[in-house]
């Protein structure tokens, strides 16, 4: 593929230090569909278009065949370590008294760095599934969110900022109750949040939130993520690519529905991490921030599809007594404890 974006062109999304990062960057979560070596070599591909963030995570298992494809781009002069943005998660498994370092450590040997830009914890809590698991798996060893627990992994984060091992540091699957305990006793503030973002699942509260604090809200299954595993299924989801404003924004515009949920996203200011292994995909979805803007009207449409449609709902994570996935959520306001 001989197709580049000009980077000059790609919109830029400004964290709390001043730095610039791209409005865009690609997903890396096979959801149990597509394999490393398919994921890794969409990466390939999707950097010599002209992407650079890209968001990792050990649990992804694929950060070994990704490190080789950087190595790769590197090798061939393809773009400097400087120019990506790379960054990784520490999976529920590896909180505990120095596997954060491990972690960390592992992910970037996986990777070939020296340094991640950003490294985010992945869930706020400990709790454990298995790659791969159904929706009914339970781990008897999960409990709830505990913020003496949170803060020791999140103290662990600020070390590696510390010790130069990740540039910034960030946390995902957030809810505002538990920011506003945390928030007051970070050493080192956390510079993203990556949430669940997409039309029909808004999250205005926690987004405006996020922007109020000066931390960037970087959304994951912008499109809705229609090929996630059957364990994040149930009958209720609402499909984004079908919602009505959707369709009409794609209409108007000829371009396929998924596009059209990440302008919205772009233009509303969060970072969608879309996921694709396909090149006419990732191509359109990156060049759909450089080109031909939804309107006014547009945007508003779509604003009115939020459904609060949840598709993570992170049920394989709940505890002993847990009632349902709300739980996980604070869904009244205070954190949900046992
Ligand atoms: N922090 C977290 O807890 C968390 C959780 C979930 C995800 N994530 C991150 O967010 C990323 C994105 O989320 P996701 O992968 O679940 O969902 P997504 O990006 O919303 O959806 C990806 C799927 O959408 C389809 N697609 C992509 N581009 C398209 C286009 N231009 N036209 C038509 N269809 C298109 C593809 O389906 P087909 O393959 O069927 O064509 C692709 O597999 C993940 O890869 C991961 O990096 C983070």
């Amino acid at each position: 593929m001989d197709k580049k974006i000009d980077q000059n062109k790609i919109p830029r999304r400004v964290l709390s230090s001043g730095e610039e990062i791209p409005c865009v960057g690609l997903g890396t979560f096979g959801s149990d569909k597509y394999g490393a070596d398919t994921v890794s070599e969409a990466v390939y591909g999707a950097i010599k278009y002209g992407y650079r963030l890209i968001d990792c995570a050990a649990v992804y298992q694929n950060e070994a065949q990704i490190g080789a494809v950087l190595q790769r781009v590197f090798s061939e002069g393809i773009v400097e370590r400087k120019e990506l943005f790379i960054t990784s998660k520490v999976w529920n498994d590896m909180h505990g008294a120095g596997k954060v370092e491990e972690s960390c450590r592992k992910s970037l040997s996986d990777l070939g760095l020296d340094y991640l830009d950003l490294y985010f914890v992945h869930w706020p809590f400990p709790n454990y599934h298995a790659p791969g698991c159904d929706g009914d798996s339970r781990n008897p060893d999960s409990r709830p969110f505990s913020l003496e627990e949170f803060m020791a992994t999140w103290r662990q984060c600020e070390d590696l900022v510390e010790k130069g091992l990740v540039r910034y540091i960030g946390m995902s699957n957030m809810t505002i109750p538990k920011l506003e305990a945390i928030l007051p006793l970070c050493r080192i503030k956390p510079a993203a949040l990556e949430m669940e973002l997409h039309p029909s699942f808004q999250q205005p509260e926690l987004f405006a939130y996020a922007k109020e604090h000066d931390i960037l809200p970087i959304g994951y299954c912008p499109i809705g993520s229609p090929s996630r595993p059957e364990r994040d299924r149930s009958s209720e989801d609402v499909a984004d690519t079908q919602l009505p404003a959707v369709l009409a924004a794609a209409s108007a515009h000829q371009v396929h529905p998924a596009v059209i949920c990440l302008k919205w996203a772009v233009q509303r200011g969060q970072v969608p991490i879309p996921f694709s292994v396909k090149e006419p995909q990732y191509i359109s979805n990156l060049e759909c921030a450089v080109s031909d803007p939804l309107t006014e009207e547009e945007m508003a449409a779509i604003e009115g599809e939020d459904r609060n449609c949840r598709l993570i709902k992170g049920q394989v994570f709940l505890w002993e007594g847990a009632k349902s996935w709300e739980d996980l959520w604070d869904l009244d306001g205070r954190i949900v404890s046992l």
